[in-house]
């Protein structure tokens, strides 16, 4: 370890973040690394190609990009390596056929993100893997679902929509007497506000796509396992074929530079507005972790070091009238676009429809709304969410 390391693992997160993954006496002083791009890589003789004895060996194994990305993702987040997909739900599926066979028995949180179910729910299956979904407040009861054949267990915390927690400690001590393997998607907190690995999480899976790249502008997943389980991450992602161009891999390095003081942001602006939508009559529920009145607040004060800027709310509608009333609350906002994902620097607000849940059902007592709050100033935010209340008690 060089002193300059030992110096950032003692450092602070915005220091980490300002420094990692940079070498820059390899590259002539440049502060940044280059962008590498290519297929082939040259060897200087026949003997080194054979025994592929270099550091490159071929564009899908890496570059010197992608690898000062990995090598910042390793530092935040404690893991043996990394691996870098083309998008967030890759990282979701890719370790599921990693770590998956015919005949073995999967445990997937009722609460996780849609395409990951429906990845379950159609390739899996048909390649012979049974899937059961689990209640996020489940806790020591999970040791009722283990089965000979449960192989892996899929914790998503907070949940996708409705943000509850899961106890990570518990769920991954007794998926480990049981020999399973435990995934968790991290996305809404980043290695920032919550480091799976730490709470004896295996593989830790990130959407870089929402706050790294930060700028919804690149789409990439993260995967980071620990000793134990990354041998055949790295083998099963060497026989997909799957990589990231170089290009991308410097963009989202990019965006993590600044990633601590934007999720700052985010927390800080989410929670004001969260805080408020709390308090108006307008509004039945609000579904945020760091809110006293959440369920599952304990869980998230237990052991987050922070929370991110996306939460649902419920809009208050007679029965009925959920569909028409939650429209015209979207369709007045101004500031907030309407679209998928979260992360980036603008405000986003989607209707969220829980009809695939099989346990986790939800709130029920209106229409459910999610918001990513972005950089803008919170009273613009604030001016444009009342805008679209407003709407809502016309129609
Ligand atoms: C929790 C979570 N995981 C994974 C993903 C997938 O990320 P991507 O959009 O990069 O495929 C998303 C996207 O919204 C997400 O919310």
């Amino acid at each position: 370890m060089t002193h300059k390391d030992a110096i950032l693992n003692a450092a602070g997160t915005n220091t980490r973040l300002a420094h990692l993954g940079n070498d820059p006496a390899s590259y002539h002083g440049f502060v940044n690394p280059p962008i590498a791009r290519g297929s082939t890589v040259l060897f200087p003789d026949a003997r080194t190609l054979v025994a592929e004895d270099q550091a490159y060996t071929y564009g899908t194994h890496g570059t010197p990009t992608t690898d000062a990305l990995c090598d910042m993702v390793n530092s935040l987040e404690g893991s043996a390596g990394t691996i870098l997909l083309p998008s967030g739900l890759a990282a979701v599926t890719v370790p599921f056929l990693a770590y998956l066979s015919a005949g073995d028995h999967a445990l997937i949180v009722d609460s996780v993100y849609f395409p990951t179910r429906r990845f379950c729910n159609t390739m899996l299956k048909r390649l012979g893997v049974e899937v059961e979904y689990y209640d996020p407040a489940i806790g020591a009861d999970i040791e009722t679902l283990i089965r000979p054949n449960t192989r892996l267990i899929h914790l998503e915390a907070p949940g996708s929509n409705t943000f509850e927690m899961q106890d990570v400690s518990l769920m991954t001590s007794i998926a480990h007497a049981h020999d399973c393997v435990v995934t968790m998607d991290n996305t809404w907190a980043t290695p920032l506000y919550f480091k799976p690995l730490d709470h004896g999480v295996d593989v830790s899976i990130h959407a870089a796509t929402k706050y790294p790249a930060g700028h919804s502008d690149v789409l990439m997943g993260f995967v980071s396992s620990n000793e134990k389980h990354w041998q055949k991450l790295h083998d099963a992602n060497r026989d997909l074929g799957l990589c990231v161009t170089s290009d991308d891999a410097y963009q989202v390095l990019r965006g993590m530079r600044t990633m601590g003081v934007r999720l700052e942001h985010h927390r800080k602006s989410a929670l004001d507005i969260a805080q408020w939508l709390e308090g108006r009559d307008d509004v039945a529920q609000v579904l945020h972790p760091a809110l006293e009145s959440f369920a599952s607040h304990d869980l998230w004060k237990r052991d987050f070091k922070g929370s991110s800027g996306v939460f649902s709310f419920v809009l208050k509608a007679p029965e009925g009238r959920f569909r028409e009333k939650s429209y015209a609350f979207l369709d007045a906002l101004s500031i907030f676009g309407l679209g998928f994902s979260w992360g980036g620097y603008e405000s986003l607000a989607v209707p969220v429809s829980l009809r695939d849940r099989t346990v986790a059902k939800g709130p029920t007592d209106g229409p459910l709304i999610r918001l990513q709050i972005g950089l803008e100033d919170v009273a613009d935010i604030k001016r444009d969410l009342e805008a679209g209340f407003a709407a809502a008690a016309l129609a």
